[in-house]
């Protein structure tokens, strides 16, 4: 099964496509992870896409579409893809279709976290990562069992992304909701979109998406 996970910035996607990683072995396919571990490394990719990212605007549609077709190859039939953060505009949503086909492979669905956008702030300012597995965790609503100590991994060094500030926040909405939102239409079209409540529970959102795929 393929799928799009949709919604704004902080609405709960890289949270529930790692819960599907978890439960359903398939692979989270995330653009903003793919670029910030390309800026982290310094590659090409990486340092055009830094200075956009950072002022929270999109990187170009040629670039994070790439990025997906190389994973999926990497990949192999037989994985479900989960795409967190794409596609972001029309021109990418149009690049996933070609892509997916090269691929032998479709859209089951979409599923759109439906959020309030000044919880999102909250959210995405209290985010924070381990250091060394990735886990991600919320200064309110996600902290480790041990104060400082990593869950999954018990490492003890935590970062935060550059990206979430206030400032940039806003602008990530402002480009949500100028490019990415009117993608959905499309998709309604094809009849494969399915709203969950993004602001419930993380655990009452993973049991409502596990619903939507299981009628998929
Ligand atoms: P990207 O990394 O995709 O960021 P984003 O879309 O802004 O989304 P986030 O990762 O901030 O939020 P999320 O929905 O994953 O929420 P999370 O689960 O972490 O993109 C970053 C940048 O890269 C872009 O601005 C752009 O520059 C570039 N980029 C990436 N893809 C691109 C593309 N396709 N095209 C062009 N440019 C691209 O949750 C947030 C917090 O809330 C966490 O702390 C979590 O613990 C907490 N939380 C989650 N769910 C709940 C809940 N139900 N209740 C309470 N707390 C919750
Ligand atoms: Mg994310």
């Amino acid at each position: 099964m393929n799928i799009i996970l949709l919604g704004p910035p902080g609405a709960g996607k890289g949270t529930q496509a790692a819960r599907l990683v978890e439960g359903r072995g398939m692979r989270q396919l995330s653009t903003g992870d793919m670029l910030r571990a390309a800026v982290a490394a310094q590659t090409p990719i990486g340092l055009e896409a830094k200075a956009i990212m950072d002022r929270g605007e999109l990187v170009s549609d040629a670039i994070v579409s790439a990025l997906i077709d190389a994973e999926l190859t990497a990949m192999g039939p037989g994985t479900g893809a989960i795409f967190d953060g794409y596609p972001r505009t029309a021109e990418q949503a149009a690049q996933l279709d070609a892509i997916l086909a090269g691929h032998g492979r479709r859209l089951d669905r979409v599923i759109e976290l439906e959020v309030d956008e000044d919880e999102l702030v909250r959210r995405i300012v209290g985010r924070y990562s381990c250091a060394k597995c990735g886990a991600g965790y919320h200064d309110e609503f996600q902290q480790p069992a041990i104060p400082g100590v990593c869950d999954r991994c018990g490492a003890t060094e935590f970062k935060r992304r550059k990206d979430d500030n206030e400032e940039t926040v806003r602008t990530r909405m402002q480009e949500y909701r100028a490019k990415t939102a009117p993608i959905l239409p499309l998709y309604e079209a094809r009849g494969i979109v399915s709203r969950v409540d993004g602001m419930a529970p993380i655990d009452a959102v993973t049991a409502a998406i596990e619903d939507v795929l299981a009628k998929s």
